[in-house]
């Protein structure tokens, strides 16, 4: 049976990334897919004067097509005002996979929407609908795997989330998970062990493109939190963001300021700061890591994300550049042992490949060809 997927944010860096990909891989070819991938629609916000539009086929859509829309290259699309139109659109349609690489974060009543309300699924990178909502609609929307698919909000989509969902449903809660989930704050700390000014660092990983738009939002922990959030939810904890302790990589005074170029001037008064807590670390034989927290072996469990010392030689201190860790400890993994990965925390062609295999999942008949 043919898999048909709806794509928002298709002309994103993600989403453009994912349509190449599901052309170059053939994806669609019936003769390399049991359950080959059809593109009904797409939509995104695109042009100079944010317009939203989208496109829609009931055959499906064409490479030429789908390329055409996810690279801004044509202006066959209708505008739509909500999401609630497009979904008037597909009424018709059953069993079709929203996939949602937009980072929208009031999109979490049409994720809602498509659970409560229809028989779709969904398919998000876009962390922000499981993470900025209370436990509640995180539970409602992730209750049924075959429906909702949220693999790629965390570690790009390594197996993170989905180990947690398996854990949790063979009864073996997590008692500890730890990890590092920022490559921006993992490059941060990486260089700072190699001597690296911190407002060095800072500039540059902003010049090079690893940070948000505004570096604030890597430094300020929140992204980390929301990872953690999930994943505590993930592994059967009903956690709200209120449960977590977060300490800012900065204090949060520097935070105020909006102008860019300032902001990062203002990085230069922790230089001492970090360079002092760095050769603190090195006496002891440690290094510092932005680390994920989560500690349930006395019941409720705690949670924090901030900097901490790790020794150099542990799962977390060896970890270098930009890589993203996760450490999980539960019944099964006695004696210090414990499930660990390490991948890439972001990407676009990973983020794009685990995108498609989180959409093998929402498959109800996936048949491998003999
Ligand atoms: N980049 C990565 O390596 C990576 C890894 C894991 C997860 N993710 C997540 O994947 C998502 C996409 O990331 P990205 O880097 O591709 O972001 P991006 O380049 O900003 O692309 C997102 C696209 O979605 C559009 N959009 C926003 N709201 C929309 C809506 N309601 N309906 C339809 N389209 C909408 C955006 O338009 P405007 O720009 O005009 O708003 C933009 O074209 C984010 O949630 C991100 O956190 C990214």
């Amino acid at each position: 049976m043919t898999q048909d997927i709806f794509i928002l944010g298709a002309t994103g860096n993600v989403g453009k990334t994912l349509v190449s990909q599901i052309f170059e891989h053939g994806d669609n070819n019936p003769d390399k897919h049991v359950n080959p991938t059809r593109i009904m629609g797409m939509a995104s916000i695109f042009g100079p004067d944010m317009t939203k539009g989208y496109i829609f086929s009931p055959e499906g859509l064409s490479k030429e097509q789908s390329l055409a829309f996810s690279n801004q290259e044509t202006s066959e699309y209708k505008v739509f005002e909500t999401l609630d139109d497009v979904l008037n659109e597909v009424k018709a349609l059953n069993n079709l996979v929203f996939v949602d690489v937009t980072p929208d974060k009031k999109i979490t009543d049409f994720h809602k929407k498509i659970i409560e309300e229809t028989n779709h699924g969904i398919v998000t990178a876009n962390k922000n609908p499981i993470s900025l909502s209370d436990y509640n609609t995180f539970r409602s929307l992730t209750v049924d795997p075959t429906r909702y698919g949220y693999r790629c909000s965390v570690m790009a989509g390594a197996e993170a989330v989905s180990f947690l969902q398996d854990l949790n449903d063979v009864n073996d809660k997590p008692q500890i998970i730890q990890g590092c989930f920022s490559g921006t704050l993992g490059y941060i700390t990486s260089e700072l062990e190699k001597g690296v000014k911190f407002s060095d660092i800072v500039k540059k990983a902003k010049a090079e493109g690893y940070t948000e738009p505004h570096p604030r939002d890597d430094l300020n922990g929140l992204d980390v939190a929301r990872k953690l959030l999930i994943l505590a939810r993930t592994g059967g904890y009903e956690v709200e963001m209120d449960d977590m302790e977060i300490n800012p990589l900065m204090p949060e005074k520097y935070f105020a300021e909006d102008d860019i170029p300032k902001f990062l001037e203002s990085t230069s008064e922790m230089d001492d700061y970090f360079a002092q807590k760095v050769k603190e670390a090195d006496a002891k034989g440690n290094t510092l890591r932005y680390v994920a927290y989560m500690d349930a072996t006395s019941g409720k469990p705690k949670l924090t994300v901030g900097l901490k010392e790790v020794p150099k030689n542990s799962a977390l201190g060896s970890l270098k550049g930009t890589s993203n860790k996760i450490e999980v400890i539960s019944r099964a993994y006695p004696d210090g042992s414990s499930y660990s990965v390490e991948a890439p925390g972001a990407g676009l062609e990973v983020t794009a490949q685990n995108v498609r295999r989180d959409l093998l999942y929402r498959l109800k008949d996936r048949k491998f060809l003999s």
